[in-house]
């Protein structure tokens, strides 16, 4: 079992921190006349300052994520998230972190921002948690473990059982970027943050919300790890009209529901044409998890996944176009190590049809 102490693994100069205290700290509620935070008193809609601890968007998560307010942390995005557990466990320089490639890019570059050294442990060949592997690179200097389930760009969600060994041999945090979760057959890892203090599972209302503009990231954890984040975060991070956008839109959970199901429709019938039209796409066992479907082509025969994944595209579900039948937002818009727009000849030439019709060549 993780003997996991939030006091020892915090960044020593943190532990003293006073964060600043923001007027709206100091006051709550309603007043005729605020002379406490030099704002503009002509009231636009916009002339004061929001609340810094989201206290109703808060509580309406709570309901919806079935965990208690005091188990959220929200970001500006989880990228903002991502990049507070770095200033809060890393010491630049001398810690490490290990991510599971290939995987999402914005573990690696918030710890290169942060001075934090990336080990990486391929995923193996079901593009799942290979645990020796990734156990065997943990040291004393690791701090945080990223997993991302269902995970970028593969689309697959990662073993529950791979997580769990992970979770219980590990000292410091175990990170479970959820951000397609409402795409996903299981559930969230939420339900495991008492058992492991430890855990740390990501969300964000950016996907199945259909909030990415608004920037609303979830980091829910336990609360020594959450009161962290929230003493070392820019006292205003989240707007208020993205708090109210985000209360606006968390209030229709049918709609989002009903959206989810378009998508996940629209992913099957795409994985499906991906199958059939293709000898050469190779989904074999992945189970598409997320808001996207995964076509890959092996390059040769060793199933290494970063020559498996040498030619990668994911396409986003969208509303469908009626001209086509295909969505509309089936687009390339990932091709894994490589920068271009569009696929390879080579990869056209077999299937020049299928092709002509996904990349709208
Ligand atoms: C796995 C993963 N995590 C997080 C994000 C970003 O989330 P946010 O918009 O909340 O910053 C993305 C965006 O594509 C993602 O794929």
């Amino acid at each position: 079992m993780s003997s996991f102490n939030i006091d020892k693994f915090v960044r020593p100069h943190l532990k003293d921190l006073v964060p600043y205290s923001s007027a709206r700290d100091d006051f709550k509620g309603a007043a005729s006349v605020y002379l406490d935070a030099n704002e503009n008193p002509f009231d636009n809609g916009l002339n004061r300052y929001p609340d810094p601890h989201q206290s109703e968007l808060k509580k309406v998560l709570s309901r919806i994520k079935n965990i208690p307010a005091q188990n959220i942390f929200i970001g500006n995005g989880s990228d903002e998230a991502i990049d507070l557990l770095f200033r809060a466990f890393c010491e630049p320089g001398k810690d490490n972190i290990i991510t599971l490639p290939p995987t999402y890019g914005m573990y690696k570059v918030s710890a290169k921002i942060n001075n934090v050294v990336v080990k990486e442990v391929l995923l193996d060949e079901f593009f799942d948690i290979d645990v020796e592997k990734t156990i065997a690179a943990i040291d004393p200097s690791t701090k945080l473990i990223f997993l991302c389930s269902p995970n970028n760009p593969t689309g697959n969600s990662l073993s529950r059982a791979a997580i769990k060994k992970i979770l219980a041999s590990f000292n410091g945090l175990v990170v479970v970027d959820e951000a397609y979760i409402d795409f996903s057959s299981l559930p969230s890892l939420t339900e495991w943050i008492q058992e492991f203090r430890n855990l740390v599972v990501l969300q964000t209302l950016s996907k199945a919300w259909g909030l990415a503009s608004a920037r609303i990231g979830l980091c829910l954890a336990s609360e020594p790890v959450v009161n962290v984040l929230n003493k070392i975060k820019p006292p205003y991070n989240i707007s208020g009209p993205d708090q109210q956008q985000a209360l606006q839109a968390l209030g229709n959970e049918i709609s989002m529901k009903e959206r989810v199901e378009q998508i996940k429709t629209q992913r099957e019938w795409l994985n499906n044409e991906l199958k059939q039209n293709s000898e050469s796409w190779v989904l074999g066992s992945i189970h598409p998890e997320a808001n996207f479907s995964v076509g890959l082509r092996s390059l040769n025969a060793n199933r290494n996944p970063i020559n498996f994944l040498s030619e990668c595209w994911h396409k986003l579900g969208g509303t469908q176009s009626k001209k086509t039948k295909l969505p509309k937002t089936v687009l390339p818009n990932y091709i894994w190590h490589q920068k271009r727009k569009k696929p390879p000849s080579s990869f056209l030439k077999p299937k020049r049809r299928l092709a002509k019709k996904i990349f709208s060549l």
